[in-house]
């Protein structure tokens, strides 16, 4: 089997972040999203993977390499615009054909991996497995009608959905999709919509097996998602490194304190990580907190944020909760005190709070 991870599209619910970086390259645990993915794909015994890239595809190709580092062996398929998901597996036809493949959304974080899934599917011999979850809003998802065990209706974004299923972003095909993306036209938001195609395969008497989800997955595409998985990743960690926390600091639960980072006369509260070479001076980091490399915390409290790398919250009253601020941000107190602060803050931003 080959792999495909699609990592153009727009991201933009993830703006202001996404105008300056892809985002499927947001650390969640101070990891990107998207090498929980290749891992997973690697993991699941595929080591030929293509790329789907679009406007950050420098960022993505120096993010991932070769894939060599991963165990794999990446091709990148450049994409003109997001032109949909099946618009993304039409132009790799070239890479995949011949081959049975699974889709993995670069945007996506599933628990326990893919690996028995692929198993499944191979098992199975189905023409497509899709993966679908029960979720409590799919009006924002592709959405499945089953029949017992047999799929027979799906439905992009449907304004009053018919069941609470919702499409995992992880799908697996065979060479009948191609005769699918081909066959379907542009949806009324002129995309290839990959329920189109999987309805094409249902609607040809092709077998679409679905699996549910048991475990948690999450789509990353907004903050509170990417709050959510960076909670649920962190949660997951061992205390490490804190042979290096100076004994004027109290450190509880689950914290990794990454190499050279330095934590003076400080309380962090884990799930925690606190980057390498970052410096936590007289503050407060509290639960489900990632601080990513080279920041710098000071006299400050923060709480269930992800600080990305080279950025310095220095001196701000109250406390910093539910945020996520892009790289080289300085926050810093200005003349007076608001009580509140929720930030979401795109790189090389620069605040004084007044
Ligand atoms: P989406 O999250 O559905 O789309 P998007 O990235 O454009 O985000 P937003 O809705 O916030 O504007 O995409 C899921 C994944 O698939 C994501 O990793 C981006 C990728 N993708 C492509 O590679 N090509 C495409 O044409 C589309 C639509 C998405």
């Amino acid at each position: 089997m080959k792999g495909l991870i699609l990592s153009g599209g727009r991201g933009t619910r993830l703006r202001p972040l996404t105008y300056t970086r892809a985002k499927q390259l947001v650390p969640v645990a101070n990891k990107p999203v998207l090498f929980y993915g290749v891992e997973a794909i690697v993991a699941a015994g595929i080591r030929e993977i293509g790329v789907v890239v679009g406007d950050t595809r420098e960022e993505i190709q120096a993010a991932l390499g070769d894939g060599a580092r991963f165990g794999a062996k990446i091709t990148y398929i450049e994409q003109d615009a997001p032109r949909g998901l099946a618009h993304a597996v039409l132009i790799s036809e070239g890479f995949l054909r011949g081959s049975p493949f699974v889709m993995y959304l670069g945007d996506n974080l599933i628990a326990d991996g893919i690996s028995s899934l692929v198993d499944e599917y191979r098992r199975i011999g189905c023409n497509s497995q899709i993966l679908l979850a029960k979720v409590p809003n799919p009006e924002q998802f592709g959405v499945a009608e089953l029949d017992g065990d047999r799929v027979f209706r799906l439905t992009e974004k449907p304004k009053n959905p018919r069941s609470d299923l919702a499409l995992v972003g992880v799908y697996m095909f065979d060479d009948t999709i191609w005769e699918a993306v081909k066959a379907i036209r542009p949806s009324a938001r002129d995309e290839l919509e990959i329920t189109d195609a999987i309805q094409w395969l249902i609607d040809h008497g092709k077998t679409v097996h679905p699996h549910l989800v048991s475990g948690w997955w999450k789509d990353t595409g907004k903050i509170e998602d990417m709050l959510e998985a960076n909670r649920i990743i962190l949660d997951t960690f061992s205390p490490n490194g804190l042979a290096a926390v100076d004994s004027g600091c109290r450190v509880e639960g689950k914290v990794v304190v990454e190499e050279g980072a330095k934590l003076v006369r400080s309380i962090v509260r884990g799930p925690a990580i606190i980057g390498a070479g970052s410096e936590i001076r007289d503050a407060f980091v509290g639960p489900y907190t990632a601080i990513g490399p080279d920041c710098l915390i000071d006299r400050c409290e923060i709480e269930n944020s992800i600080i990305l790398r080279g950025s310095q919250v220095v001196s701000i009253p109250g406390r910093i909760a539910d945020s996520l601020i892009g790289t080289n941000v300085r926050i810093h107190p200005g003349a007076e005190r608001p009580r509140v602060h929720r930030f979401l803050i795109g790189d090389n931003s620069e605040i004084g709070i007044v």
